[in-house]
């Protein structure tokens, strides 16, 4: 996760930021803001609980590789983005864990986003093409179970690791100021969105970097 504070960057310039680090990746499920459409408005309405953990878009076979989000409107409180390191999630499990978990392969969906048809699996342990190094990559708002498994012969494991993945101590916390701009590798982070009060707005804009092969 990088931060880069107080960039107010336009969308234009997010865009260009973006394709330095590859081609950039078209979220298919919901338009980007007018004359962009790889700029991803999120969170508009007031008042959102907290989200769900995950890597961005898990569903699709090929995810994007790496987020990027602009702060543009920012609630009086709460709001902040966690981020949870899977390279130590995997690392912290038994030896016998990782060799179980290394053998699964994991059935991801788009029902949460109402697109259920938007389906593929990816392995439960994913090496990271640069780094080599091996992360969980399960997660509780797209995973829906094990591949060859039933859902209820997933649901003890597949709660266990969505649980584990965001321990206390894997966990960073972002807090934005006006004009922040994140960066995060979702090959091994996850995140999620923490609450704020119904009273304030929230808007950031996304981009997204497919992965280079
Ligand atoms: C997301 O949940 O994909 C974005 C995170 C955020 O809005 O903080």
């Amino acid at each position: 996760v990088l931060v880069f504070p107080k960039q107010n960057l336009t969308a234009e310039e997010q865009v260009a930021f973006a394709r330095r680090f590859g081609d950039l990746y078209l979220f298919p499920h919901g338009p980007g803001i007018e004359a962009h459409p790889y700029v991803l408005p999120i969170n508009i309405p007031s008042g959102l609980g907290e989200g769900r953990w995950h890597s961005d878009a898990t569903f699709d076979p090929v995810p994007p590789a790496i987020s990027i989000l602009a702060a543009k409107e920012l609630p009086s409180r709460g709001g902040e983005t966690m981020f949870a390191n899977q390279y130590v999630a995997f690392e912290s499990l038994s030896k016998g864990m990782q060799q179980m978990l290394g053998r699964l392969r994991a059935v991801h969906d788009g029902s949460s986003h109402g697109r259920a048809e938007d389906k593929s699996t990816h392995p439960v342990v994913r090496t990271h093409p640069e780094t080599q190094r091996d992360a969980l990559f399960v997660n509780a708002e797209f995973t829906r179970k094990f591949e060859n498994m039933s859902v209820k012969e997933s649901k003890g494991l597949l709660e266990f690791l969505t649980d584990h993945a965001h321990r206390p101590e894997f966990c960073y916390m972002h807090r934005r100021a006006p004009g922040d701009v994140v960066m995060w590798d979702n090959r091994s982070v996850m995140h999620r969105r923490m609450s704020f009060p119904a009273s304030s707005r929230r808007l950031m804009h996304r981009t997204q970097v497919r992965p280079v092969f």
